[in-house]
């Protein structure tokens, strides 16, 4: 196992000063998203979303029942507020009714958590017990705040009104000088890979264990698909014919009247869209984001192609065809730098495609990390021997045909929360997750080495 795993520090001193960091930039980035109006903070912008105060008290609540209370074994800092946080106890929509914490209590409150976790972390040894073993409860927390402030992101970018995030730049070196070069796709040879890990210390319990699948040949997008390629499936008239769509993709055209990704707007004969508040012309060059699966789907087939199984994704971006071994990412087994891939969420956008030629993967498939969410063809399933842990909540209940699997992460998603076997999965509706896609086609025997 490389020794830059985040849990692979032998030393306690440099894993506990890995964690703390990851704590405080966690924390950092949730600040920033909430650094706005108290009216901002417990409006609810969208039914599809909570209101941003809940994001915000609800991850220092899951941090003191796993830290404080769990791994720690300490009294509560309060005990009387955690029905109102519990996400399965209430819906999004009905949160902004709950007598939450205010902006100021929910900010004290995390303080106070963090204090003590701090304490925690220092006094636990971080070996032995599953929980705390490589730091694990701590990475765990570290990922789950990350996750809710892409949520957050998301909440944002549905927000009416004059902008209140102001845009990075991407580093000139990651851009795409060679992008008229690069082949459209990328043949994966047949064959047996390593999927899921069971080594990654703070792997999520869907991505356990390591098992061999064996996959036959495919070609895969060397980039994800692009607004432009998009607008053409919309030029050709692809929202309305129902043959490129599934029964039920139709149905759910027809309901929730689709006529383009979500933000788009007709502006005469070209397509405009609101990010963060700025309405702007659609750059053909970004991958195509806010696209639901069923919209992922269609475009696919309209394409002569389909979306890849996960198991597809997964092997392209890990598989390495010299040692046959599977990576951490696509780029090998360090973890993610800014020369690599669009993550972070600073950028508020996806980069062109073929950026980031440094994040390639060993046969050349680019962006599989950062940049877009990918849908997936599959359906959120365990892996053969799955076991829940800590909590059925995270992933065990979710397991089954209602959501689909995203892989790779977006550009607003943290590196921590971010890697080669990392699992996300929606309903095949959503739109407001910084979601596209790329898409494959089977190998002709003939292809296949
Ligand atoms: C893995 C992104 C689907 O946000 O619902 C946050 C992560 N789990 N709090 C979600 C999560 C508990 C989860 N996703
Ligand atoms: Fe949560």
């Amino acid at each position: 196992m490389p020794d830059n795993f985040p849990g692979a520090a032998t030393d306690p001193e440099t894993l506990r000063s890995l964690i703390a960091d990851g704590l405080e930039r966690a924390r950092s980035r949730t600040h920033t998203l909430t650094a706005c109006d108290e009216e901002d903070l417990v409006k609810q912008h969208s039914a599809l979303m909570s209101p941003l105060v809940w994001d915000l008290a609800h991850v220092g609540n899951q941090e003191e029942l796993w830290l404080v209370r769990d791994v720690g074994q300490m009294e509560p800092v309060r005990c009387d507020i955690d029905h109102l946080y519990d996400a399965f106890q209430h819906p999004r929509s009905r949160r902004p009714s709950l007598p939450l914490l205010s902006p100021e209590e929910s900010r004290k409150y995390l303080a106070q958590v963090r204090t003590k976790a701090l304490d925690i972390l220092a006094r636990t040894p971080l070996e032995g017990a599953p929980l705390v073993d490589r730091g694990f409860a701590f990475g765990m927390i570290i990922q789950h705040e990350q996750q809710h402030d892409e949520t957050m992101l998301a909440t944002h970018q549905l927000r009416a009104g004059a902008p209140v995030l102001r845009a990075g730049t991407l580093a000139a070196d990651v851009l795409p000088t060679d992008a008229p070069s690069l082949p459209t796709e990328v043949m994966i040879p047949a064959g047996r890979f390593m999927m899921g890990s069971s080594v990654e210390p703070w792997a999520l319990d869907n991505e356990r264990p390591a098992h061999a699948v064996d996959v036959p040949g495919y070609w895969i997008d060397a980039v994800p698909v692009t607004s432009g390629a998009y607008r053409c499936f919309i030029d050709d008239g692809g929202y309305q014919n129902s043959r490129w769509w599934t029964a039920q993709g139709w149905n759910h055209l027809r309901e929730a009247g689709l006529v383009a990704p979500k933000y788009w707007e007709r502006d005469g004969d070209r397509w405009i869209r609101t990010r963060f508040g700025v309405v702007e012309p659609v750059p053909d060059d970004e991958p195509v984001q806010h696209v639901c699966w069923f919209e992922a789907d269609a475009y696919a087939r309209w394409a002569g192609r389909r979306l890849p199984t996960e198991a597809e994704w997964e092997k392209a971006a890990r598989y390495d065809p010299r040692s046959g071994c599977s990576r951490r990412y696509p780029w090998g087994d360090e973890d993610p730098a800014p020369h690599h891939a669009n993550l972070g969420g600073s950028a508020l956008r996806p980069a062109p495609a073929g950026s980031y030629p440094r994040g390639a993967s060993p046969l050349g498939v680019r962006q599989l990390i950062g940049d877009v969410w990918e849908w997936v063809s599959s359906d959120f399933r365990p892996y053969p021997g799955f076991n829940a842990f800590p909590y059925q909540e995270y992933s065990e209940v979710f397991f089954g045909p209602d959501y689909k699997v995203l892989r790779g992460g977006s550009w607003a998603a943290d590196p921590a929360a971010c890697r080669g076997t990392f699992r996300n999965w929606d309903y095949p509706v959503r739109r407001q997750i910084f979601a596209g896609f790329r898409t494959a086609r089977d190998a002709a025997p003939a292809e296949v080495r």
